[in-house]
């Protein structure tokens, strides 16, 4: 294109080429992340420990947007039998999302409840604008993001996280707007530890 003179067209199809190869490298970076899992070791996890670190690692984000965040947490703790690393990796994930689906609420909140009974079950509500597609969600590449934003892998490579570890991920919209994630794993009570 630049032999034959017609520099803009050249300077489209690079912009088009860069967009390109920064989704290449988003994905990669997914995959990349999720097939180191192999190695990883089962230990008890504190699920309000592994909430905490996420939510730390998120706090440049949640800050920029003014993201209200809304924590219910037991007074004793929940532990499940996990990769601290992952289920850190699923709750980032998770806030990540609800972070872009409130992107143009005036008053973005997140409300996270963690509660245990035959399983810990830790649930992050957001009101941004809700789940358009409710089967399509968990598909690899399904995405609603400009590309460049979305890879479509965070929650396929969640909910195989989730599932390696004996539990499941799903999601629902609210009742009043917004979009409900739901982590469920087995928990990690005290006779079992005594039984291994
Ligand atoms: N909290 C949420 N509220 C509304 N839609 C959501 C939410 N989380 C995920 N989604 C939808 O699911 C799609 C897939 O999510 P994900 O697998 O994390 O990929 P990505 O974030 O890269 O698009 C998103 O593009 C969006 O359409
Ligand atoms: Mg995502």
């Amino acid at each position: 294109l630049l032999r034959r003179n017609r520099p803009e067209e050249a300077m489209t199809a690079f912009h088009r080429i860069d967009d390109l190869i920064e989704r290449m490298g988003a994905i990669t970076r997914q995959l990349k992340s999720y097939a180191r899992k192999g190695q990883s070791q089962l230990s008890p996890v504190d699920m309000g420990e592994a909430l905490a670190s996420s939510l730390s690692m998120m706090e440049p984000q949640l800050k920029a947007r003014r993201v209200r965040i809304a924590k219910i947490l037991p007074d004793e703790p929940v532990r499940v039998m996990g990769d601290r690393m992952r289920i850190e990796q699923v709750l980032v994930n998770l806030l990540r999302n609800a972070i872009d689906a409130t992107k143009s609420e005036a008053h973005p909140e997140i409300e996270i409840i963690l509660a245990s009974g035959e399983t810990a079950v830790l649930s992050v509500r957001d009101n941004g604008h809700g789940i358009e597609d409710l089967d399509a969600l968990f598909e690899p590449f399904y995405t609603t993001k400009q590309p460049g934003d979305g890879t479509g892998l965070g929650l396929a490579i969640s909910s195989g996280i989730v599932a390696d570890l004996g539990g499941r991920l799903t999601a629902r919209n609210g009742s009043d707007g917004g979009a409900v994630f739901e982590m469920q794993l087995p928990i990690l009570n005290e006779t079992h530890q005594a039984a291994e």
